[in-house]
């Protein structure tokens, strides 16, 4: 067998490298367009795009996706206690999480001084 092209080779692993980059974030946009339809449930108290719109509500847009796994996933345990965040927890699965999570991170948030 022929000595492999060693300049076909490193396109060949470009590409590779391309496609895989492609499709991982493919499978975010994915989890944000599901996020996005799933954050309905969410919006009466922490607004359509995760700016909070009842008193004591917590903003979720912008928020890093591994915080809000996290807490997610605390309420649905029970080790982080809240009534009303332990009912809306609990029937979400881990890819409910991940794309509730993808979407409210997803969301720009812009902060400027007051002065
Ligand atoms: C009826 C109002 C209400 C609804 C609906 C609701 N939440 Fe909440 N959420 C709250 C309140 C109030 C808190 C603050 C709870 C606390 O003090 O721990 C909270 C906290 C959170 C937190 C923690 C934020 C932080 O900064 O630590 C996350 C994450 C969250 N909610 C996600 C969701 C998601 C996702 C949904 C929809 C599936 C949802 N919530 C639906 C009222 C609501």
């Amino acid at each position: 067998m022929a000595a492999a092209n060693p300049k076909i080779v490193g396109w060949a692993a470009w590409v590779l490298a391309g496609a895989s980059a492609l499709v991982s974030t493919q499978a975010l946009a994915d989890d944000i367009d599901a996020g996005r339809t799933k954050a309905r449930a969410c919006a009466v108290c922490h607004g359509p795009l995760g700016v909070a719109v009842a008193p004591e509500t917590p903003n979720l847009a912008g928020q890093p996706a591994n915080y809000l796994t996290t807490q997610l996933r605390a309420y649905r345990s029970g080790a982080r206690k809240h009534e009303v965040m332990a009912v809306m927890a609990k029937p979400l699965t881990d890819a409910d999480i991940e794309q509730l999570a993808a979407w409210f991170a997803a969301v720009r948030v812009e902060a400027s001084s007051p002065r």
